[in-house]
């Protein structure tokens, strides 16, 4: 198996790329500039020329404010660029992985949404996931998408930046009504190289386990654990600055191909990232 990295410097795509390097399976990343996935001719040519079994898609415009007023660059990244991506795929006979995102549900309710929800974006950014899921379903049979929570795992994640709160003795405000699935991106790593490694084609949820909480309360769940102090200012989500809307109900119903082992409990995870921080 040959596996191609999308968004390869970014979170999730540098992890991937790693884990799959840990286990000997051949593969190179690619990300902006070198490769932009607005640019279907160097897509293809890329794809051609290295003739993934796999691409692994975690290149996207992920600023969710910022996407509002820029809302044709981010439907031309995630969701064209999806649409190039699964071209290319095809051209060569690949399998595609497409990251997803908890958000391109509504978010009403309490319950996990399943993976068979409808989709109910709430943001530009969200409503271009959903073109991005739509054009790999409408376009291949051989597909993963796999949707998951809130990342940590570098230097912008909310956990680092307890840490730099607590260092420059500032407090945080964060919602305390907005549901989340914080998941560390090396774990997600892990499910990903295991689902690709499978024929188990469709829509996959993978977060930690036991998990959901609001970024209020994973905040204090980083003090606890990290022994700093911090002043964390509990508010509701509308009466945050952003005037872009999440969905209030991240929570991921967990579902994964047979045979694959579940995400660790977030709490598991956080020690361990925590750990690997301060080593
Ligand atoms: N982070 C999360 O909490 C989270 C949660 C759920 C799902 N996801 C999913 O995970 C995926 C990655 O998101 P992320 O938030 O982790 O983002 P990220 O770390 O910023 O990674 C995205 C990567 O894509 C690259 N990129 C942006 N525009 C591009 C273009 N036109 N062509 C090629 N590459 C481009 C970025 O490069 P530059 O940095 O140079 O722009 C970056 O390296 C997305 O599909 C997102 O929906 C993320």
């Amino acid at each position: 198996m040959k596996v191609l990295v999308t968004g390869s410097s970014g979170l999730p795509g540098r992890d991937v790329l790693r884990q799959l390097d840990g286990r000997g399976i051949p593969c190179r990343g690619a990300d902006a500039p070198e490769l932009k996935v607005t640019d279907s001719k160097a897509v293809y040519r890329l794809v051609d020329e290295y003739a993934p079994d796999v691409i692994v898609h975690c290149a996207a415009y992920t600023n969710v404010d910022k996407a509002a007023s820029e809302p044709a660059t981010c439907a031309a990244v995630n969701g064209s660029g999806a649409l190039t991506m699964s071209r290319a795929a095809l051209r060569v006979g690949a399998r595609l992985l497409l990251l997803s995102t908890a958000q391109v549900f509504s978010g009403e309710g309490d319950r996990p949404n399943p993976v068979s929800a409808p989709h109910g974006p709430k943001n530009v950014y969200a409503m271009s996931m959903v073109q991005a899921e739509d054009a790999v379903r409408s376009l291949m049979t051989r597909y993963y998408i796999v949707r998951t929570g809130s990342l940590f795992g570098n230097s912008k994640d909310p956990v680092r930046s307890v840490l730099r709160a607590a260092q420059d003795r500032r407090s945080l405000t964060l919602s305390c009504d907005r549901v989340v699935q914080p998941t560390w991106s090396k774990d997600l790593a892990r499910v990903i190289c295991d689902v690709i490694a499978t024929e188990s084609f469709g829509i996959w949820h993978a977060r930690n386990s036991r998990g959901a909480c609001t970024p209020a309360e994973f905040a204090e769940m980083v003090i606890k654990k990290s022994g700093v102090s911090c002043q964390i200012i509990p508010v509701r989500d509308a009466e945050l600055p952003s005037h872009v809307r999440r969905p209030l109900n991240g929570r991921l119903a967990a579902k994964l191909p047979d045979g694959i082992t579940p995400m660790p409990d977030l709490s598991d995870a956080l020690d361990r990232y925590l750990q690997e921080i301060n080593r």
